[in-house]
């Protein structure tokens, strides 16, 4: 396979799992996050937290080749960039990078438990006022971390839309 081929494979892989990534990402946290924040007691929690580990199954496969992809683009396009887009391709990259460490230390383990509360919950165990404080500090850390990667990658996804004409405006 040629250079050339493997830029372009690497650049459909990129981009298409970027938009899979970011997309994924603004719907689980305008969308879901609140919509359990609010009825997560009242019946829908458990459709909710079903769609919530699909979509952060999505989220985790498509931002490692997001990752990994922009990586080899990086190192074979980008190395020794030093103009404002290159500087402005960084950034985009390092709240990428960032958004991926927030979700994986922060937001999927507050996911993961809140799911395990949610099924003692449906097995006929009533909260006590410890397990629902536990539940309302879960939700609590399950939405901000989702909003702070929301964030993250919409600076990325600017800073990606923009780098290519960064130098030619600054
Ligand atoms: C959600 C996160 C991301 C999205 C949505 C995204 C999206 C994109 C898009 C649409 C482009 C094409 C821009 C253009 O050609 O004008 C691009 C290029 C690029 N991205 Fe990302 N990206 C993301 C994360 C990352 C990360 C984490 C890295 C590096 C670790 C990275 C490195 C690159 C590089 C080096 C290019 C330039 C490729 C080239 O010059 O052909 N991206 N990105």
């Amino acid at each position: 396979m040629s250079d050339l081929t493997l830029i372009m494979l690497a650049r459909v892989i990129h981009v298409m799992t970027g938009v899979t990534w970011a997309g994924a990402t603004f719907v689980l946290a305008m969308v879901v996050v609140p919509l359990f924040t609010q009825h997560g007691s009242d019946g829908a929690g458990r459709w909710l937290a079903l769609v919530a580990r699909r979509a952060g199954m999505l989220t985790g496969i498509s931002a490692l080749l997001t990752v990994l992809s922009g990586i080899y683009l990086f190192a074979t396009l980008h190395q020794h960039d030093d103009s404002a887009g290159g500087l402005m391709l960084k950034a985009g990259a390092a709240a990428a990078l960032l958004a991926l460490a927030v979700g994986l230390f922060i937001g999927r383990p507050a996911g993961l438990s809140l799911e395990r509360l949610q099924a003692a919950n449906m097995a006929g165990t009533a909260p006590g006022p410890d397990v629902a404080r536990e539940f309302g500090a879960l939700r609590l850390r399950a939405a901000v971390s989702s909003q702070v990667v929301a964030g993250l990658l919409g600076i990325a996804v600017v800073a990606m839309a923009v780098f290519r004409y960064a130098s030619a405006v600054i």
